[in-house]
């Protein structure tokens, strides 16, 4: 196959960009007046910020951006020291051919303090030549300096729908045979994640002609949703043997990590009290558990005893009703 589709199926322009409609919108302003400010984008993996950051510098900088566009990852193994050089012999030229230069900084809450406040200086040194913009899932590990000299945009995960034309779009481009549950299937597991939902595509089109929704589930090896389903509701109807079965045939023929096995049931358990398939107060007291099975799990305790343990909790909270 001819490389990874997210880079094939980059969208290069702001108006490819899907979701995110507010900031396209304010940036194409910036755009217009061909003058940027200092840019903070924040939010989850895979949602647009570092594509966004590059199609913005290829319209606000026009013929010549490669040449005035600089991206750095402030998390370099080499070090912050590598960063600052980086920065300052770029930002000492003037730009050439467009009103100033770029540098985009991908993973800024990954820098420490320190350094943050030498990032900061530059920023201040540098304001005449070069613009920066700055991309961090957790804005909240940014120092307020920084913050408070940029224009923050919070990304939020893509809307279902919205992946949905996106996957339609690669489906019909490259040809594939794929049913609509198996999209809806992928849209579930990609949790708002474009990135995430190009790459099972990619996956499970390289195993199988036909792409069904048994396709994605082998390519993500997390369990089936209707099979989380059967096991929470087994262990609230007290049928403890039947769910501790199906949890070890899940875990075992999927490959479904424990980690991914606590956060389904946390999902299945919060759709069921929106849909007022169980009490609030039963929902109240087995979030507390999944949130304690969730942290031992992630501490390194044996996921399929904490699980089981966890299904107890189901049974009891069964019995109450
Ligand atoms: N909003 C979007 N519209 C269309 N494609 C997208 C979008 N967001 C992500 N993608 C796809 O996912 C790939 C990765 O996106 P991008 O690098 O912009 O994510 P990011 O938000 O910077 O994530 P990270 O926090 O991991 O750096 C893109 O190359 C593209 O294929
Ligand atoms: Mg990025």
């Amino acid at each position: 196959m001819n490389g990874p589709w997210v880079e094939k199926y980059r969208p290069q322009t702001l108006d490819e960009v899907v979701g995110q409609d507010h900031i396209i919108l304010r940036l194409k302003r910036y755009v217009k007046e061909g003058s940027l400010p200092n840019l903070m984008f924040t939010g989850p993996a895979g949602v647009g910020k570092t594509t966004t950051a590059i199609a913005l510098a290829k319209e606000v900088l026009g013929e010549y951006w490669r040449q005035n566009f600089l991206e750095l990852n402030a998390s370099d193994a080499r070090g912050i020291d590598t960063v600052r050089n980086d920065i300052k012999s770029f930002s000492r030229l003037k730009a050439v051919g467009s009103p100033f230069r770029i540098i985009f900084l991908d993973e800024v809450d990954n820098m420490t303090k320190d350094a943050q406040h030498a990032l900061r200086r530059e920023m201040e040194m540098y304001t005449k030549t070069s613009s920066f913009i700055l991309s961090c899932n957790y804005s909240s590990k940014i120092i307020d300096p920084i913050q408070s000299r940029c224009a923050i945009f919070r990304f939020a995960p893509v809307k279902g729908h919205q992946i949905i034309g996106r996957l339609e779009y690669i489906a019909e481009a490259e040809n594939l045979n794929i049913s609509t549950g198996a999209i809806e299937s992928i849209v579930y597991f990609a949790e708002g994640d474009v990135r995430r939902a190009v790459n099972i595509l990619q996956a499970s089109a390289s195993l199988d002609e036909e792409i069904t929704e048994d396709s994605i589930h082998d390519v993500v090896s997390k369990a089936k949703p209707k099979d989380v389903r059967k096991i929470v509701n087994k262990a609230l109807d007290g049928d403890f043997l039947s769910a501790r079965e199906l949890l070890r045939d899940v875990m075992v023929v999927q490959g479904t990590s424990g980690e991914d096995m606590v956060t389904q049931i946390y999902q299945e358990v919060s759709r069921m009290v929106l849909e007022k398939r169980i009490r609030e107060d039963i929902y109240i007291n087995l979030i507390e558990s999944i949130g304690e099975t969730d942290y031992r799990i992630r501490e390194g305790s044996n996921p399929r005893i904490q699980l089981e343990a966890l299904l107890t909790k189901f049974l009891i909270n069964a019995k109450a009703d």
